[in-house]
């Protein structure tokens, strides 16, 4: 082992120390090799040690170093090659930035540059982000489809018609004219009951749901029951502010929101009631009224994520569940599915008896990113560009759903493609036991993929191996590739 270890000339000191529950080995692990490589400390064309050697020394499970070693190379960090095992990518020459028009250019941050050189060189290599040839992970729309040229004049009207109020501190609500137009929207579309005074914008769902973990912890709640799939980034906001995380079993219904009123300390629950993330089913309606039954009986708050509600493919989407008990759900929007998450546009509409609280934590002048921004998104809604991008964009999504759904069948019959009712994602199953392979297999690929079990809450256990694939974030111009990619990844005929 040692002898392994000094053959490489590595120093791989890792500390994760910092693995939590929530955060998972793997995770901590990966942190722990990109700031490895981001600090210069792993330099390009480092060999790093094989999975069996770095699993053995840290004393962790030989697929979790895999891996963690597969997603940071279909991020970009290191290199794999049969025959000279997996190394620290090398960039002599930036990647020149290719825009959201090519194959390259799409994906999100995260992604290494060159290390090292001084913090010029630090800068260049953020700049410089190394991207897998095709991105499938779920999270992000077509971020090519923005619509630009309708943003623009929605931007321009507000501009010309903003009071000079408007370019000072304002209300941490947020601008008036947008919480007016997002009620008649939300009441109309989502079937939510909103009026402008109880809504908050805020800079994204995040930013809506660390406001609201602190506003629980205040009111001394110390349990928020959670989804047993999710995203551990939402987790671990909550975490932050002190709350533990109890999760709730799920089945071909959906989340078992019956058992809540068992769980004797749980304040609150976060949900994903219409699409639930990634798993992709809509809250059976008996589950939903069990949430708000034990909401009522027991006083506590149902935090519904509503983050892709706009996209149903098969039929009208399915309504928040804050139409049914208003006082008793927090309802949380973005437009970082339906437009970009670039925008780090949200809103809450609050119960009554939370506006004070969460208007006190943003504090007195509004923090929540431009006025004019919020001006424009008022304009864009309520000169209806907004319906018609949402719209093209639900059209332009179940055209590629059906594209994914028709390339598995032919490439790969023996696997199901679930959850593809709603949303920019769908769910491949794949056999017990076979994620790992189909992760390193996409690394190899050059396709950035997720596994199911990375949004598997700590406590739930492993029951169904899959792959995660959104397939709203690839540019038109890498679809084909993307999708051909995946079905190499897939077990064939
Ligand atoms: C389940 C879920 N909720 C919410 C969001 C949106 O978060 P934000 O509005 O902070 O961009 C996402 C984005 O990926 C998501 O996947």
């Amino acid at each position: 082992m040692a002898e392994e270890w000094a053959t490489f000339g590595a120093d791989l000191h890792l500390d994760l120390r910092g693995a939590g529950q929530s955060t998972g080995l793997r995770a901590a692990l990966m942190d722990a090799l990109r700031e490895a490589v981001r600090s210069g400390r792993l330099s390009a064309g480092v060999r790093l040690p094989s999975s069996r050697t770095l699993a053995a020394d840290l004393g962790i499970a030989r697929n979790t170093v895999a891996d963690a070693y597969a997603e940071l190379v279909a991020e970009g960090w290191l290199t794999a090659r049969q025959g000279s095992g997996t190394r620290v990518a090398r960039r002599s020459v930036p990647r020149r930035r290719t825009g959201s028009g090519g194959p390259g250019g799409q994906g999100r941050p995260g992604a290494p540059g060159r290390p090292g050189g001084g913090r010029q060189g630090a800068a260049a290599a953020r700049r410089a982000r190394a991207r897998p040839t095709y991105d499938l992970k779920p999270g992000a729309p077509d971020l090519a489809s923005f619509p630009r040229a309708e943003w623009l004049k929605a931007s321009r009207r507000a501009l010309t018609a903003a009071p000079n109020e408007a370019f000072g501190y304002g209300d941490p609500r947020g601008r008036i004219e947008l919480r007016t137009v997002l009620a008649e929207y939300l009441a109309r579309a989502r079937g939510v009951y909103a009026r402008p005074e109880r809504i908050v914008i805020c800079s994204g769902f995040v930013h809506g749901l660390s406001l609201m973990g602190e506003v629980l912890r205040a009111r001394r709640v110390r349990e928020v029951a959670v989804e047993s799939y999710g995203l551990d980034e939402h987790w671990r906001l909550l975490t932050r502010s002190g709350l533990r995380l109890p999760a709730l079993p799920y089945d071909e219904l959906g989340t078992r929101t019956e058992g809540l009123a068992g769980m004797k300390g749980v304040g609150a629950v976060l949900m994903t009631a219409a699409h639930q993330f990634p798993l992709g089913g809509a809250l059976h309606p008996d589950r939903r009224v069990a949430a708000i039954d034990w909401a009522r009986a027991s006083g506590g708050l149902v935090l519904e994520d509503d983050y892709d509600g706009e996209f149903r493919y098969d039929r009208q989407p399915v309504g928040a569940l804050q139409g049914l008990d208003p006082e008793r759900v927090v309802y949380l929007g973005t437009s970082s599915k339906s437009l970009a998450p670039g925008l780090r546009l949200g809103w809450m509409v609050l119960p009554e008896s939370l506006v004070d609280d969460v208007v006190a934590l943003k504090g007195p002048m509004d923090w929540t990113g431009s006025a004019l921004d919020q001006l424009t998104f008022a304009e864009f809604l309520e000169s209806g560009a907004y319906d018609r991008h949402v719209r093209a964009m639900r059209l332009r999504y179940r055209r590629r759903r059906d594209e994914l759904v028709a390339a598995v069948a032919a490439h790969s019959p023996q696997t199901q493609v679930s959850g593809i009712a709603a949303g920019l994602h769908a769910v491949l199953e794949l056999p017990a036991g076979q994620e790992p392979e189909a992760l390193r297999s996409a690394a190899w690929q050059g396709l950035a993929v997720l596994g199911l079990n990375r949004f598997r809450h700590p406590d739930t256990a492993p029951t169904q191996d899959g792959l995660v694939v959104g397939y709203a974030t690839p540019p038109d111009s890498a679809w084909t590739g993307a999708l051909a990619a995946l079905c190499r990844v897939l077990p064939a005929v």
